[in-house]
């Protein structure tokens, strides 16, 4: 285990079956419906790549970039770094996060995507962390919903380090200390 890791929260083999489970649910929730999933890069790109050899449907995929956070505190604003390059209007959109915490992001998204008048907006998201929540926004899927702790790993980064990891890990403090 690396270093800086204080330890692992969500192992490797769990993330596989919660992934995979979410995959499934969602494959049976958009059968027919042809869905857009729109990854929120950078964090959503393992979550995402893992989740997707889990949907068997007829499905199409797009990503955003957007920031809103410097370190490990939420500044509220959001910044659209890169937008879709697909039409949305009329279609189903699955928004794919790597974690819901204050929501101020997702909820700004949604509602810029909103005014391009999909057929409907879902989230799935890899983690939840409700106790953080200032915007009135929740996950239709979620794989796991974690304590109050910086996390760091498949995908999730402390000012861009740590995505590489295969599991989910609480950093140490006197490293964002
Ligand atoms: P929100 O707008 O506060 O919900 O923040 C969402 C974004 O903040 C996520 O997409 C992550 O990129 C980042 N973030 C929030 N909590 C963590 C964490 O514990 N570890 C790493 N990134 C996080
Ligand atoms: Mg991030």
């Amino acid at each position: 285990m690396l270093n800086d890791i204080e330890k692992v929260l969500i192992s490797e083999e769990e993330l596989e079956a919660s992934v995979a489970e979410i995959g499934r649910r969602i494959s049976e929730d958009y059968r027919d419906k042809d869905p857009i999933f729109v990854g929120v890069l950078k964090g959503c790109f393992i979550f995402m790549a893992d989740l997707m050899r889990h949907v068997d449907i007829k499905c199409s995929m797009d990503f955003m970039a957007v920031s809103s956070y410097s370190g490990t505190s939420s500044t509220g604003a959001v910044k659209i770094n890169k937008d879709l390059s697909e039409d949305i209007e009329g279609r189903h959109i699955i928004i794919v996060e790597d974690i819901l915490d204050s929501g101020m992001t997702l909820s700004y998204l949604k509602g810029y995507l909103m005014n391009r008048r999909p057929a409907s907006i879902s989230i799935a998201t890899l983690m939840d962390k409700p106790s953080r929540r200032k915007a009135d926004v929740y996950a239709d899927y979620s794989c796991f919903e974690v304590p109050d702790a910086f996390v760091v790993g498949y995908g999730l980064d402390y000012n861009e380090h740590y995505r590489n990891l295969p599991y989910i890990g609480i950093l140490k403090s006197e490293i964002y200390n």
